[in-house]
């Protein structure tokens, strides 16, 4: 059991992997984005997104989630150094250490169930490794030297070795789970299409990423043209809020065109052009897209519009009824009125102008209505 008495041993060493941990989580935080289209797109929307916080202050997502990152480089540093000051100071002393590496444990435990739940693995790998050294830092140096071994003396490290091993695996477990989610957010099965014919159909999984917000941007913020958000809800055939369905829409730039997207794979992705995007409904079936108002096609004559597709994950994906903007005068009287037999609902909205001056319209969505062969979706998951 000499290894237990090391206890300011193994502090130092648990100290030391935590400043190694914080330079590590800091030049991570620091490096330059992944190239991945879908990462860029995700951080843009997180700069976009900007959350009222009381104290005139309005951070955008972005802002948050670096405040956080830094914090943890902070706290990080912190506990290696105070790790390795406290026991200096105190001359070794072995209560000192316990109660030092006792505190870090703690810590580090929630930091380690922290991890878990969210599943980062590059943290949670470092928290496994410093669980057993703290614990045998905080309960291993009880046993004095000198002491004759009683039979309570000789089943404690049975007891503490249990707890390592049921530790251990813990992590691990939770390490294997992290890695689980890293897969299974790998590309996904596409759902078949209905409603034929739905020309360019397939251009909704053109890079679709593999996750999705029920709050996402389709235009970039600086892109020429009129601010405009589109709300909305999907409901189901009875009526009630859907939530975990996918909105996918395009459209025009200000010039009426669709400006060309590189990076699309696919030829029904280029011709979407890249003012596209894509929204996975809330709990409470709500879905936005922050974008610009498109403009009507060059030939003047189309009236403006935002072409709309629907995607029910594992049951089938089909196109509804393009948002039309009913101050467009390129709409005729009927179109106007709306379509009775409107794919996904009425697609005819009424622009209305925000306190800031953003253009927000509404397009709520039924799902399946007015989608012929909507029953080939077969059942709900
Ligand atoms: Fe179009």
């Amino acid at each position: 059991m000499a290894l237990f008495r090391k206890g300011t041993r193994l502090l130092t060493v648990a100290s030391v992997i935590l400043l190694l941990e914080a330079v590590a989580h800091t030049m991570g935080a620091v490096a330059p984005l992944p190239e991945d289209p879908a990462v860029q797109d995700l951080v843009r929307a997180m700069r976009d997104l900007h959350t009222p916080l009381g104290l005139g202050m309005e951070p955008s997502a972005w802002d948050i989630s670096r405040g956080l990152t830094f914090t943890m480089t902070v706290t990080l540093l912190l506990m290696g150094v105070l790790g390795l000051a406290i026991p200096s100071a105190a001359r070794g002393d072995g209560r000192v250490v316990r109660v030092t590496a006792g505190t870090l444990l703690g810590a580090n435990l929630a930091m380690l169930a922290i991890w878990c739940i969210y599943r980062v693995p590059p943290p949670l790998t470092f928290q496994a490794i410093l669980t057993p050294i703290l614990l045998l830092a905080t309960f291993g140096g009880r046993a004095s030297p000198d002491a004759a071994p009683t039979a309570a003396g000789r089943q404690r490290p049975a007891r503490q070795g249990a707890a390592l091993v049921a530790c251990a695996a813990g992590a691990l477990l939770g390490s294997a789970r992290a890695a689980e989610a890293q897969v299974t957010s790998e590309p996904r099965a596409r759902e078949p299409i209905v409603g034929l014919p739905c020309e360019g159909c397939e251009g909704v999984f053109d890079r679709l990423p593999a996750s999705l917000s029920s709050v996402a941007r389709i235009a970039p913020a600086d892109e020429p043209g009129e601010p405009m958000r589109i709300e909305g809800t999907v409901y189901d055939a009875d009526g009630h809020p859907a939530p975990g369905i996918i909105v996918y829409a395009y459209h025009t730039n200000a010039h009426g065109v669709y400006p060309e997207d590189e990076r699309a794979e696919g030829t029904a992705g280029r011709r979407h052009g890249r003012l596209r995007g894509w929204a996975r409904t809330d709990e409470q079936g709500r879905y936005r897209f922050d974008s610009i108002r498109p403009a009507s096609y060059p030939d003047g004559r189309t009236p403006a519009h935002v072409h709309m597709h629907v995607i029910e994950p594992g049951r089938c994906t089909y196109y509804i009824d393009s948002i039309h903007f009913a101050d467009d005068p390129r709409l005729s009287p009927e179109e106007r009125a709306g379509d009775p037999d409107a794919r996904g609902g009425n697609g005819v909205v009424r622009p209305e102008h925000d306190d800031r001056g953003i253009w927000v319209v509404r397009r709520d969505i039924t799902l399946g209505e007015g989608v012929p062969d909507y029953a080939a979706c077969g059942e709900r998951p």
